[in-house]
């Protein structure tokens, strides 16, 4: 099996869309320009949503035109109709995620829709993406928990993941949007969903609220998961998602990795620097524990 992980760095668009003093453009350009040079594959630069849902990405259009496309380096977006595929696409966007849930409540909270009409709506997406050249990330949510429904079958992940699978999406990612999992139930939701999804195809996605994303994700990897999402300084949360915290650190993650022998091809130190530069922006302390311990004085 693989020694290598390919980190996701989600924090642009999952990091910033639940902070509430609103960023500046030029703050989340610098951000994204200095993740692009600590060796990351994958960052999610920002989300093309309605701007009256979520008010902190409506610069989604300046952020991408403006920030530095290092080779190598993809910068997906997160669209949840056409019309935020088609605005990501006027600027450039050449990978998109689309986004639904597990659980009925929650999606009608985020996006104003039911699974099935959700997944209606990707379906235009993925004609036009695959027409465009364009790869399709899905996300599943509250794959561990809904803050609305609790307890979320897992049979509901599996039919949810399977379909943005057959539609066409080149990778999901199973997240736990509030953070509730434990190690044993997140190992047995993601065998559960390998059991139908090619492992290779997934990623996990966990949110730190209860403490539990590092342990949930080294029984993710045991079980063959090689792509972990994880967001600078452990910012984020959903704003749909009510008491949910922010994702893993990613430093925390790499630190973690690399302790392991594994590779992700980042540079610790580089985003470690960038992780304490975005709790400065934001005006708070970092989430990072490794991140805290490196800049300890
Ligand atoms: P709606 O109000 O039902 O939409 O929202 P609508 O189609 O009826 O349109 C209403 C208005 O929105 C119209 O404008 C549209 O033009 C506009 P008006 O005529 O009133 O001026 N509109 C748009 N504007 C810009 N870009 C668009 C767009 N679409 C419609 N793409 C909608 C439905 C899906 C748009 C809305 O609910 C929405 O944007 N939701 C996004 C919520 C969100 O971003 N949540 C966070 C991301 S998901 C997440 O964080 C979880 C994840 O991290 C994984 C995990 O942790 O589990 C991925
Ligand atoms: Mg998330």
């Amino acid at each position: 099996m693989s020694n290598h992980v390919r980190i996701v760095e989600v924090g642009p668009r999952d990091g910033l869309q639940n902070e509430k003093t609103l960023l500046a453009a030029a703050v989340k350009i610098e951000l994204i320009n200095r993740l692009s040079d600590t060796g990351l594959a994958t960052i999610e630069a920002t989300s093309f949503v309605s701007p009256k849902w979520v008010p902190q990405l409506a610069d989604a259009a300046e952020v991408f035109t403006a920030i530095r496309k290092a080779p190598g380096v993809v910068y997906p977006v997160l669209v949840p109709n056409l019309q935020g595929y088609e605005r990501a696409r006027e600027v450039g966007a050449t990978e998109v995620a689309v986004f639904t849930a597990a659980s009925e409540a929650f999606n009608q909270k985020n996006i104003n829709a039911s699974i099935d009409e959700s997944i209606e709506r990707f379906v235009p997406v993925l004609e036009r993406a695959c027409a465009d050249g364009v790869a399709v990330r899905g996300y599943v949510s509250t794959v561990l928990g809904c803050p609305y429904q609790g307890d979320v079958p897992v049979a509901d992940v599996v039919r949810v993941a399977k379909r943005l699978h057959a539609l066409g999406c080149h990778e999901i990612s199973l997240g736990d949007t509030i953070g509730v999992g434990t190690p044993a139930r997140a190992r047995a939701m993601l065998r559960a969903v390998a059991s139908e999804v090619p492992m290779a195809a997934l990623a996990v996605h966990f949110h730190d609220t209860y403490g539990q994303a590092l342990a949930n994700i080294l029984a993710c990897l045991e079980e063959g998961v090689r792509v972990v999402d994880s967001a600078v300084s452990g910012t984020g949360g959903c704003p749909y998602a009510k008491g949910a915290t922010g994702n893993v650190a990613s430093e925390d993650v790499v630190y973690m990795l690399h302790g392991m022998g594994m590779t992700t091809g980042v540079d610790l130190d580089r985003l470690v620097q960038t992780g304490a530069w975005l709790a400065e922006q934001l005006g708070k302390e970092t989430a990072s524990r490794v991140t805290r311990a490196r800049t300890a004085a």
